[in-house]
Protein backbone atom coordinates (compact mmCIF):
# COMPACT_ATOMS: atom_id res chain seq x y z
CA UNK A 1 0.00 0.00 0.00
CA UNK A 2 1.61 3.24 -0.76
CA UNK A 3 2.77 5.54 1.96
CA UNK A 4 1.95 8.93 3.09
CA UNK A 5 5.13 8.94 5.19
CA UNK A 6 7.58 9.39 2.75
CA UNK A 7 5.12 10.87 -0.01
CA UNK A 8 5.31 7.70 -2.19
CA UNK A 9 2.34 8.76 -3.84
CA UNK A 10 1.47 11.39 -2.02
CA UNK A 11 2.75 14.74 -2.80
CA UNK A 12 3.06 17.95 -0.94
CA UNK A 13 3.39 21.21 -2.65
CA UNK A 14 6.59 23.54 -2.29
CA UNK A 15 9.43 22.74 -0.61
CA UNK A 16 9.39 20.01 1.77
CA UNK A 17 9.13 22.12 5.12
CA UNK A 18 11.99 22.36 7.73
CA UNK A 19 11.68 19.45 10.64
CA UNK A 20 9.93 21.34 13.54
CA UNK A 21 9.60 24.77 12.09
CA UNK A 22 7.91 23.68 9.13
CA UNK A 23 5.05 21.93 10.37
CA UNK A 24 4.53 25.12 12.84
CA UNK A 25 4.62 27.20 9.62
CA UNK A 26 1.91 24.64 8.04
CA UNK A 27 0.09 24.76 10.56
CA UNK A 28 0.21 28.47 10.66
CA UNK A 29 -0.59 29.26 6.99
CA UNK A 30 -3.81 26.81 7.73
CA UNK A 31 -5.02 28.51 10.41
CA UNK A 32 -4.30 31.55 8.95
CA UNK A 33 -5.76 31.33 5.47
CA UNK A 34 -6.83 27.85 4.93
CA UNK A 35 -8.86 28.70 1.32
CA UNK A 36 -5.37 29.05 0.45
CA UNK A 37 -3.85 26.37 1.48
CA UNK A 38 -6.87 24.24 0.13
CA UNK A 39 -6.30 26.21 -3.00
CA UNK A 40 -2.49 25.18 -3.63
CA UNK A 41 -3.31 21.45 -2.72
CA UNK A 42 -5.98 20.95 -4.98
CA UNK A 43 -4.09 19.89 -7.67
CA UNK A 44 -2.18 17.44 -6.36
CA UNK A 45 -4.75 15.05 -5.83
CA UNK A 46 -7.62 13.83 -3.79
CA UNK A 47 -5.51 12.76 -0.80
CA UNK A 48 -2.65 15.36 -0.46
CA UNK A 49 -0.30 16.12 3.10
CA UNK A 50 0.21 19.39 4.25
CA UNK A 51 2.15 18.25 7.29
CA UNK A 52 3.94 14.72 6.55
CA UNK A 53 5.00 14.50 10.36
CA UNK A 54 3.30 12.20 12.72
CA UNK A 55 0.57 13.30 13.51
CA UNK A 56 0.03 13.89 10.08
CA UNK A 57 -2.64 16.49 8.51
CA UNK A 58 -4.01 15.56 5.15
CA UNK A 59 -6.61 17.14 2.82
CA UNK A 60 -9.12 14.57 0.87
CA UNK A 61 -11.18 15.95 -2.30
CA UNK A 62 -13.88 14.53 -4.38
CA UNK A 63 -17.10 12.74 -3.37
CA UNK A 64 -15.17 9.09 -3.03
CA UNK A 65 -12.67 10.75 -0.78
CA UNK A 66 -15.56 12.99 1.43
CA UNK A 67 -18.17 9.68 1.32
CA UNK A 68 -15.10 7.24 2.63
CA UNK A 69 -14.11 9.36 5.69
CA UNK A 70 -18.26 10.77 6.42
CA UNK A 71 -19.92 7.72 6.23
CA UNK A 72 -17.09 6.03 8.69
CA UNK A 73 -17.66 8.55 12.18
CA UNK A 74 -16.03 5.45 14.01
CA UNK A 75 -12.96 5.05 12.58
CA UNK A 76 -12.93 8.97 11.28
CA UNK A 77 -14.22 10.49 14.61
CA UNK A 78 -14.18 14.27 15.70
CA UNK A 79 -11.42 15.62 17.50
CA UNK A 80 -12.01 14.41 21.34
CA UNK A 81 -8.64 17.05 22.43
CA UNK A 82 -9.51 19.70 19.78
CA UNK A 83 -10.21 21.97 23.27
CA UNK A 84 -6.73 22.37 25.48
CA UNK A 85 -8.78 23.34 28.88
CA UNK A 86 -7.47 23.22 32.64
CA UNK A 87 -9.66 20.59 34.43
CA UNK A 88 -12.76 21.91 36.09
CA UNK A 89 -13.03 25.43 33.95
CA UNK A 90 -16.03 26.27 31.33
CA UNK A 91 -13.67 25.14 28.80
CA UNK A 92 -13.02 21.70 30.15
CA UNK A 93 -16.87 21.30 30.80
CA UNK A 94 -17.29 22.41 26.84
CA UNK A 95 -14.56 19.57 25.81
CA UNK A 96 -16.41 16.78 27.68
CA UNK A 97 -19.88 17.50 26.57
CA UNK A 98 -19.84 19.83 23.66
CA UNK A 99 -21.41 18.16 20.43
CA UNK A 100 -18.56 18.51 18.06
CA UNK A 101 -15.63 17.42 20.84
CA UNK A 102 -17.51 14.17 21.77
CA UNK A 103 -18.00 10.78 19.40
CA UNK A 104 -19.67 7.38 20.17
CA UNK A 105 -22.70 6.71 22.56
CA UNK A 106 -22.21 10.26 24.06
CA UNK A 107 -22.60 11.67 20.99
CA UNK A 108 -25.81 9.80 19.58
CA UNK A 109 -27.64 10.55 23.52
CA UNK A 110 -27.09 14.78 22.79
CA UNK A 111 -28.27 14.17 19.58
CA UNK A 112 -31.18 12.25 20.43
CA UNK A 113 -32.21 14.53 23.56
CA UNK A 114 -31.47 17.53 21.24
CA UNK A 115 -33.34 16.05 17.45
CA UNK A 116 -37.40 17.06 18.76
CA UNK A 117 -36.38 20.75 19.07
CA UNK A 118 -34.86 20.45 15.27
CA UNK A 119 -37.98 18.58 13.98
CA UNK A 120 -40.05 20.17 11.17
CA UNK A 121 -43.41 19.98 13.89
CA UNK A 122 -40.98 22.16 16.44
CA UNK A 123 -40.31 24.62 13.20
CA UNK A 124 -43.39 26.14 13.03
CA UNK A 125 -43.49 27.43 16.42
CA UNK A 126 -40.34 29.44 15.97
CA UNK A 127 -41.33 30.89 13.16
CA UNK A 128 -43.48 33.61 14.89
CA UNK A 129 -40.11 34.43 16.66
CA UNK A 130 -38.32 34.88 13.79
CA UNK A 131 -39.91 37.14 12.02
CA UNK A 132 -41.61 39.14 14.62
CA UNK A 133 -37.22 39.68 15.89
CA UNK A 134 -36.42 40.54 12.24
CA UNK A 135 -39.27 43.38 11.89
CA UNK A 136 -38.02 44.38 14.99
CA UNK A 137 -34.50 44.76 14.20
CA UNK A 138 -34.74 45.91 10.50
CA UNK A 139 -36.37 49.13 12.04
CA UNK A 140 -33.07 49.89 13.06
CA UNK A 141 -31.48 49.85 9.79
CA UNK A 142 -30.61 53.35 8.66
CA UNK A 143 -31.44 54.55 4.96
CA UNK A 144 -29.24 56.55 2.95
CA UNK A 145 -25.70 55.34 5.26
CA UNK A 146 -22.89 53.14 4.50
CA UNK A 147 -23.13 50.31 7.04
CA UNK A 148 -21.37 47.03 7.57
CA UNK A 149 -24.42 44.67 6.55
CA UNK A 150 -22.65 41.67 7.96
CA UNK A 151 -22.47 43.43 11.29
CA UNK A 152 -26.38 44.04 10.70
CA UNK A 153 -27.18 40.81 9.92
CA UNK A 154 -25.19 39.49 13.10
CA UNK A 155 -27.19 41.88 14.99
CA UNK A 156 -30.51 40.67 13.19
CA UNK A 157 -29.87 36.85 13.84
CA UNK A 158 -28.54 37.74 17.79
CA UNK A 159 -31.77 38.72 18.36
CA UNK A 160 -33.72 35.81 16.78
CA UNK A 161 -30.87 33.49 18.44
CA UNK A 162 -31.68 34.86 21.86
CA UNK A 163 -35.47 34.61 21.62
CA UNK A 164 -35.65 31.25 19.64
CA UNK A 165 -33.14 29.33 21.18
CA UNK A 166 -33.46 31.07 25.03
CA UNK A 167 -36.57 32.60 24.98
CA UNK A 168 -34.80 35.93 25.63
CA UNK A 169 -35.94 38.80 24.47
CA UNK A 170 -33.45 41.64 22.67
CA UNK A 171 -32.48 43.95 25.97
CA UNK A 172 -29.60 43.85 27.78
CA UNK A 173 -29.42 40.88 29.30
CA UNK A 174 -29.56 39.09 25.98
CA UNK A 175 -27.70 41.44 24.31
CA UNK A 176 -24.71 41.29 26.71
CA UNK A 177 -24.88 37.53 26.40
CA UNK A 178 -24.40 37.88 22.78
CA UNK A 179 -21.65 39.71 22.77
CA UNK A 180 -19.32 37.94 25.47
CA UNK A 181 -20.39 34.70 23.47
CA UNK A 182 -19.26 36.14 20.16
CA UNK A 183 -16.15 37.40 22.04
CA UNK A 184 -15.58 33.90 23.11
CA UNK A 185 -16.30 32.82 20.10
CA UNK A 186 -13.66 34.82 18.45
CA UNK A 187 -10.86 34.19 20.91
CA UNK A 188 -11.23 30.40 21.43
CA UNK A 189 -11.27 30.38 17.23
CA UNK A 190 -7.88 33.13 17.12
CA UNK A 191 -4.56 31.86 15.57
CA UNK A 192 -2.83 32.68 18.76
CA UNK A 193 -5.20 31.03 21.07
CA UNK A 194 -4.52 27.67 19.55
CA UNK A 195 -1.25 27.50 18.70
CA UNK A 196 -0.44 29.45 22.07
CA UNK A 197 -2.51 27.73 24.44
CA UNK A 198 -1.22 29.65 28.24
CA UNK A 199 -2.65 30.57 30.53
CA UNK A 200 -1.11 33.63 31.31
CA UNK A 201 -2.71 37.25 31.63
CA UNK A 202 -3.63 39.37 28.36
CA UNK A 203 -2.88 36.21 26.11
CA UNK A 204 -5.65 34.78 23.71
CA UNK A 205 -6.13 31.43 25.52
CA UNK A 206 -6.61 33.29 28.94
CA UNK A 207 -9.20 35.57 27.46
CA UNK A 208 -11.12 32.51 25.93
CA UNK A 209 -10.93 31.11 29.53
CA UNK A 210 -11.91 34.05 31.17
CA UNK A 211 -15.14 34.77 28.74
CA UNK A 212 -15.93 31.23 28.52
CA UNK A 213 -16.34 31.34 32.74
CA UNK A 214 -18.27 34.39 32.11
CA UNK A 215 -20.95 32.92 29.66
CA UNK A 216 -21.52 29.84 31.58
CA UNK A 217 -22.36 31.77 34.81
CA UNK A 218 -24.99 33.81 32.62
CA UNK A 219 -26.29 30.66 30.68
CA UNK A 220 -26.57 29.00 33.88
CA UNK A 221 -28.76 31.42 35.61
CA UNK A 222 -30.35 31.82 32.98
CA UNK A 223 -31.03 27.91 32.98
CA UNK A 224 -32.38 27.94 36.62
CA UNK A 225 -34.36 30.86 35.87
CA UNK A 226 -36.42 29.31 33.16
CA UNK A 227 -37.04 25.91 35.36
CA UNK A 228 -38.89 28.00 37.57
CA UNK A 229 -40.97 29.50 34.60
CA UNK A 230 -44.88 27.51 34.74
CA UNK A 231 -46.08 28.28 31.44
CA UNK A 232 -45.04 26.14 28.32
CA UNK A 233 -42.13 27.77 26.31
CA UNK A 234 -41.32 27.25 22.60
CA UNK A 235 -37.80 28.16 22.78
CA UNK A 236 -35.08 25.75 21.84
CA UNK A 237 -33.62 25.11 25.12
CA UNK A 238 -37.39 24.47 26.71
CA UNK A 239 -37.77 21.99 24.48
CA UNK A 240 -33.85 20.12 25.46
CA UNK A 241 -34.44 21.04 28.94
CA UNK A 242 -37.40 19.05 28.92
CA UNK A 243 -36.28 15.79 26.65
CA UNK A 244 -35.60 12.38 28.14
CA UNK A 245 -33.45 9.82 26.52
CA UNK A 246 -34.20 6.40 25.70
CA UNK A 247 -33.39 5.09 29.88
CA UNK A 248 -35.36 8.30 30.58
CA UNK A 249 -33.04 10.92 31.41
CA UNK A 250 -32.92 14.19 31.31
CA UNK A 251 -29.46 15.97 30.42
CA UNK A 252 -27.43 17.33 33.36
CA UNK A 253 -26.93 20.87 33.95
CA UNK A 254 -23.20 20.63 32.43
CA UNK A 255 -24.57 19.13 29.55
CA UNK A 256 -27.53 21.65 29.35
CA UNK A 257 -24.94 24.97 29.66
CA UNK A 258 -22.94 23.54 26.80
CA UNK A 259 -25.58 22.73 24.74
CA UNK A 260 -26.89 26.08 24.99
CA UNK A 261 -23.40 27.49 24.14
CA UNK A 262 -23.01 25.41 21.30
CA UNK A 263 -26.34 27.01 19.99
CA UNK A 264 -25.28 29.84 19.86
CA UNK A 265 -21.53 29.03 18.33
CA UNK A 266 -23.00 26.83 15.39
CA UNK A 267 -26.23 28.69 14.93
CA UNK A 268 -25.61 32.09 15.35
CA UNK A 269 -22.63 33.30 13.11
CA UNK A 270 -23.60 30.78 10.39
CA UNK A 271 -26.65 32.14 9.74
CA UNK A 272 -25.71 35.77 9.73
CA UNK A 273 -22.78 35.45 7.16
CA UNK A 274 -25.00 33.64 5.13
CA UNK A 275 -27.61 36.09 4.97
CA UNK A 276 -24.52 38.90 4.32
CA UNK A 277 -22.90 36.43 1.31
CA UNK A 278 -26.24 35.97 0.02
CA UNK A 279 -27.03 39.97 -0.12
CA UNK A 280 -23.59 40.61 -1.69
CA UNK A 281 -24.35 38.00 -4.31
CA UNK A 282 -27.45 39.80 -5.02
CA UNK A 283 -26.10 43.52 -5.19
CA UNK A 284 -23.44 41.89 -7.79
CA UNK A 285 -26.41 40.15 -9.81
CA UNK A 286 -28.75 43.08 -10.15
CA UNK A 287 -30.56 40.69 -13.22
CA UNK A 288 -31.08 37.76 -10.68
CA UNK A 289 -32.15 40.72 -7.60
CA UNK A 290 -34.70 41.52 -9.85
CA UNK A 291 -36.33 38.15 -10.33
CA UNK A 292 -36.34 37.65 -6.74
CA UNK A 293 -37.94 40.62 -6.39
CA UNK A 294 -40.67 39.80 -8.59
CA UNK A 295 -41.14 36.35 -7.52
CA UNK A 296 -40.97 38.20 -3.53
CA UNK A 297 -43.93 40.59 -4.89
CA UNK A 298 -46.28 37.88 -6.70
CA UNK A 299 -46.45 35.97 -3.51
CA UNK A 300 -46.01 38.78 -0.71
CA UNK A 301 -47.00 41.77 -2.13
CA UNK A 302 -46.44 44.30 0.80
CA UNK A 303 -47.10 41.57 3.42
CA UNK A 304 -44.77 39.80 5.63
CA UNK A 305 -43.92 36.07 4.89
CA UNK A 306 -44.97 32.93 6.17
CA UNK A 307 -43.51 29.79 6.74
CA UNK A 308 -46.12 28.46 3.76
CA UNK A 309 -45.38 31.01 1.47
CA UNK A 310 -41.22 30.65 1.20
CA UNK A 311 -41.48 27.13 0.95
CA UNK A 312 -43.10 27.50 -2.56
CA UNK A 313 -41.19 30.87 -3.87
CA UNK A 314 -38.91 28.13 -6.01
CA UNK A 315 -35.94 30.98 -6.75
CA UNK A 316 -35.53 31.90 -3.44
CA UNK A 317 -34.94 28.64 -2.79
CA UNK A 318 -32.43 28.36 -5.59
CA UNK A 319 -30.34 31.77 -4.56
CA UNK A 320 -29.94 30.63 -1.33
CA UNK A 321 -29.07 26.89 -2.52
CA UNK A 322 -26.20 28.63 -5.35
CA UNK A 323 -25.02 31.30 -2.28
CA UNK A 324 -24.28 28.38 0.12
CA UNK A 325 -22.46 26.77 -2.67
CA UNK A 326 -20.61 29.10 -3.92
CA UNK A 327 -19.53 30.96 -0.72
CA UNK A 328 -20.69 28.23 2.02
CA UNK A 329 -20.47 29.85 5.46
CA UNK A 330 -18.48 26.46 6.91
CA UNK A 331 -15.76 25.82 4.00
CA UNK A 332 -14.05 23.13 5.95
CA UNK A 333 -15.80 20.59 8.14
CA UNK A 334 -14.72 19.93 11.27
CA UNK A 335 -10.99 18.05 11.35
CA UNK A 336 -11.58 14.02 11.53
CA UNK A 337 -9.01 12.12 12.97
CA UNK A 338 -8.45 8.23 12.17
CA UNK A 339 -9.02 6.31 15.28
CA UNK A 340 -7.16 3.35 14.49
CA UNK A 341 -4.46 2.81 11.23
CA UNK A 342 -6.04 2.51 8.31
CA UNK A 343 -6.82 4.06 4.58
CA UNK A 344 -8.06 6.20 2.83
CA UNK A 345 -8.48 6.58 -0.81
CA UNK A 346 -5.92 3.29 -0.88
CA UNK A 347 -3.42 5.36 0.84
CA UNK A 348 -1.91 4.00 4.08
CA UNK A 349 -3.20 6.67 7.34
CA UNK A 350 -1.68 5.78 10.69
CA UNK A 351 -3.75 6.47 13.63
CA UNK A 352 -4.41 9.94 14.97
CA UNK A 353 -3.62 11.32 11.04
CA UNK A 354 -5.62 14.62 10.79
CA UNK A 355 -7.85 14.81 7.94
CA UNK A 356 -9.49 17.79 6.38
CA UNK A 357 -12.76 17.91 4.26
CA UNK A 358 -13.87 20.98 2.27
CA UNK A 359 -16.96 21.71 1.51
CA UNK A 360 -15.72 24.87 -0.59
CA UNK A 361 -13.90 22.37 -2.93
CA UNK A 362 -16.53 19.92 -3.20
CA UNK A 363 -19.10 23.22 -4.18
CA UNK A 364 -16.22 24.71 -6.91
CA UNK A 365 -15.64 21.06 -8.47
CA UNK A 366 -15.99 21.97 -12.39
CA UNK A 367 -17.04 18.61 -13.14
CA UNK A 368 -19.99 18.54 -11.14
CA UNK A 369 -20.86 22.86 -11.68
CA UNK A 370 -19.72 24.14 -14.46
CA UNK A 371 -18.66 27.46 -14.34
CA UNK A 372 -17.72 27.29 -10.90
CA UNK A 373 -17.08 30.32 -9.60
CA UNK A 374 -20.34 32.06 -11.63
CA UNK A 375 -23.68 32.79 -9.26
CA UNK A 376 -25.97 30.72 -11.17
CA UNK A 377 -29.52 30.10 -9.42
CA UNK A 378 -30.89 28.90 -12.32
CA UNK A 379 -28.06 25.63 -12.57
CA UNK A 380 -30.44 24.05 -9.79
CA UNK A 381 -33.29 23.45 -12.28
CA UNK A 382 -31.02 20.55 -13.29
CA UNK A 383 -28.71 19.84 -10.53
CA UNK A 384 -28.77 16.96 -8.20
CA UNK A 385 -25.70 16.56 -6.75
CA UNK A 386 -25.41 13.54 -3.66
CA UNK A 387 -24.87 14.94 -0.21
CA UNK A 388 -20.67 14.42 -1.03
CA UNK A 389 -21.13 17.13 -3.79
CA UNK A 390 -23.21 19.67 -2.13
CA UNK A 391 -22.95 19.57 2.06
CA UNK A 392 -23.27 23.24 3.14
CA UNK A 393 -24.78 21.33 6.58
CA UNK A 394 -21.98 18.78 6.76
CA UNK A 395 -23.24 15.10 5.95
CA UNK A 396 -24.95 12.05 7.82
CA UNK A 397 -24.40 11.16 11.31
CA UNK A 398 -22.86 14.53 12.36
CA UNK A 399 -24.76 17.10 9.66
CA UNK A 400 -25.84 19.92 11.01
CA UNK A 401 -28.50 19.20 13.57
CA UNK A 402 -30.04 23.21 12.93
CA UNK A 403 -30.15 22.73 9.52
CA UNK A 404 -34.04 22.51 8.97
CA UNK A 405 -34.10 25.34 11.40
CA UNK A 406 -31.54 27.59 9.38
CA UNK A 407 -32.95 27.20 6.24
CA UNK A 408 -36.25 28.22 7.28
CA UNK A 409 -35.00 31.36 9.12
CA UNK A 410 -32.78 32.20 5.76
CA UNK A 411 -35.94 31.79 3.90
CA UNK A 412 -37.81 33.88 6.13
CA UNK A 413 -35.35 36.62 6.80
CA UNK A 414 -33.84 37.67 3.51
CA UNK A 415 -37.31 38.22 1.90
CA UNK A 416 -38.25 40.61 4.65
CA UNK A 417 -35.47 42.60 4.11
CA UNK A 418 -35.46 42.74 0.56
CA UNK A 419 -38.81 44.16 0.68
CA UNK A 420 -37.35 46.98 2.78
CA UNK A 421 -34.14 47.35 1.14
CA UNK A 422 -31.74 47.79 -1.62
CA UNK A 423 -28.12 47.52 -1.38
CA UNK A 424 -25.22 48.82 -3.03
CA UNK A 425 -21.17 48.27 -2.80
CA UNK A 426 -19.22 51.68 -2.90
CA UNK A 427 -16.69 51.50 -5.55
CA UNK A 428 -13.26 50.17 -4.81
CA UNK A 429 -14.23 48.26 -1.77
CA UNK A 430 -12.36 45.28 -0.68
CA UNK A 431 -13.77 42.41 0.06
CA UNK A 432 -11.12 39.78 1.58
CA UNK A 433 -11.71 36.33 2.68
CA UNK A 434 -11.32 35.49 6.63
CA UNK A 435 -11.99 31.88 7.96
CA UNK A 436 -12.04 31.99 11.71
CA UNK A 437 -12.59 28.48 13.38
CA UNK A 438 -14.24 27.28 10.50
CA UNK A 439 -16.43 29.97 9.60
CA UNK A 440 -16.01 31.80 5.94
CA UNK A 441 -16.32 36.07 7.13
CA UNK A 442 -15.22 38.96 4.82
CA UNK A 443 -11.84 40.07 6.07
CA UNK A 444 -13.17 44.19 6.91
CA UNK A 445 -16.65 43.50 7.04
CA UNK A 446 -19.39 44.44 4.08
CA UNK A 447 -19.73 47.69 3.70
CA UNK A 448 -22.93 48.83 1.40
CA UNK A 449 -25.20 51.57 1.15
CA UNK A 450 -28.94 51.06 2.33
CA UNK A 451 -31.36 52.67 -0.13
CA UNK A 452 -35.79 52.03 0.49
CA UNK A 453 -35.84 48.72 -1.88
CA UNK A 454 -38.10 50.03 -4.47
CA UNK A 455 -35.00 52.87 -5.61
CA UNK A 456 -33.71 52.32 -9.01
CA UNK A 457 -31.30 49.22 -9.92
CA UNK A 458 -27.84 50.85 -10.34
CA UNK A 459 -24.82 48.19 -12.01
CA UNK A 460 -22.78 47.28 -9.51
CA UNK A 461 -19.35 49.33 -8.64
CA UNK A 462 -16.41 47.81 -9.58
CA UNK A 463 -14.83 46.17 -5.66
CA UNK A 464 -11.34 44.44 -5.22
CA UNK A 465 -10.06 41.76 -3.08
CA UNK A 466 -9.78 38.16 -3.09
CA UNK A 467 -13.22 37.28 -2.54
CA UNK A 468 -12.69 37.45 -6.33
CA UNK A 469 -10.42 34.29 -6.50
CA UNK A 470 -14.01 32.58 -5.57
CA UNK A 471 -16.61 34.62 -7.44
CA UNK A 472 -16.86 35.52 -11.40
CA UNK A 473 -19.45 38.11 -12.76
C1 LIG B 1 -26.66 28.66 7.65
C2 LIG B 1 -26.53 28.18 8.86
C3 LIG B 1 -25.73 26.97 9.23
C4 LIG B 1 -24.72 26.35 8.56
C5 LIG B 1 -24.11 26.71 7.21
C6 LIG B 1 -24.30 25.22 9.36
C7 LIG B 1 -23.34 24.30 8.99
C8 LIG B 1 -22.99 23.18 9.74
C9 LIG B 1 -22.08 22.16 9.30
C10 LIG B 1 -21.35 22.15 7.96
C11 LIG B 1 -21.99 21.23 10.29
C12 LIG B 1 -21.24 19.92 10.24
C13 LIG B 1 -19.81 20.07 10.67
C14 LIG B 1 -19.00 18.80 10.47
O1 LIG B 1 -19.45 17.78 9.95
O2 LIG B 1 -17.83 18.87 10.83
C15 LIG B 1 -22.83 21.69 11.38
C16 LIG B 1 -22.97 21.04 12.59
C17 LIG B 1 -23.74 21.50 13.62
N1 LIG B 1 -24.63 22.56 13.57
FE1 LIG B 1 -24.93 23.82 12.01
N2 LIG B 1 -25.04 25.20 10.52
C18 LIG B 1 -25.93 26.24 10.47
C19 LIG B 1 -26.89 26.57 11.42
C20 LIG B 1 -27.06 25.90 12.60
C21 LIG B 1 -28.09 26.22 13.58
C22 LIG B 1 -29.14 27.29 13.40
C23 LIG B 1 -27.87 25.38 14.65
C24 LIG B 1 -28.62 25.27 15.93
C25 LIG B 1 -29.56 26.04 16.31
C26 LIG B 1 -26.74 24.53 14.33
C27 LIG B 1 -26.22 23.56 15.16
C28 LIG B 1 -25.24 22.65 14.79
C29 LIG B 1 -24.72 21.63 15.69
C30 LIG B 1 -25.11 21.41 17.15
C31 LIG B 1 -23.79 20.89 14.94
C32 LIG B 1 -22.95 19.69 15.42
C33 LIG B 1 -23.64 18.40 15.02
C34 LIG B 1 -22.89 17.14 15.43
O3 LIG B 1 -21.66 17.15 15.55
O4 LIG B 1 -23.57 16.12 15.60
N3 LIG B 1 -26.28 24.88 13.08
N4 LIG B 1 -23.44 22.87 11.01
Amino acid sequence: MPQLFGFDKVEIRGPKPLPIIGTMLSLYKLLDDPVQVMTELRPHGEVVALIDQSPAMVFVFGAERNREILSQPALFKHDEDLIKAPPGSAMDTMRRYGMVNINGDLHKRERRLMQPAFQKSALDGYATDIIATTRTMLEGWKLGEVSMVDDLCREVTLAMAMKCFYGLDIGEEAHSLGHLAAEWGKTLVAPTTILLPLNIPGLGYWKSLKFGEEVVAYLRSIIQKKRHLEADQRDVMWMIMNARDDQGELFTEDELIVQAAALFFAGHETTAITLAWTLMLLERHPAIHTALMDEIETALGDREPKPDDVMQMDLLDRVIKESMRILPAVPFLFMRVCAEDTSVGGYAMPKNSNIMISPLAAHHDATRYPEPKRFLPDRWLNTTPSPYEYMPFGVGSRACIGMLFAERALRLMLPMILQRFRFSMPAGTRIDRLTRGNILHPRHGLPMRLDPASSPAQPPAPIIGDIQELLEY
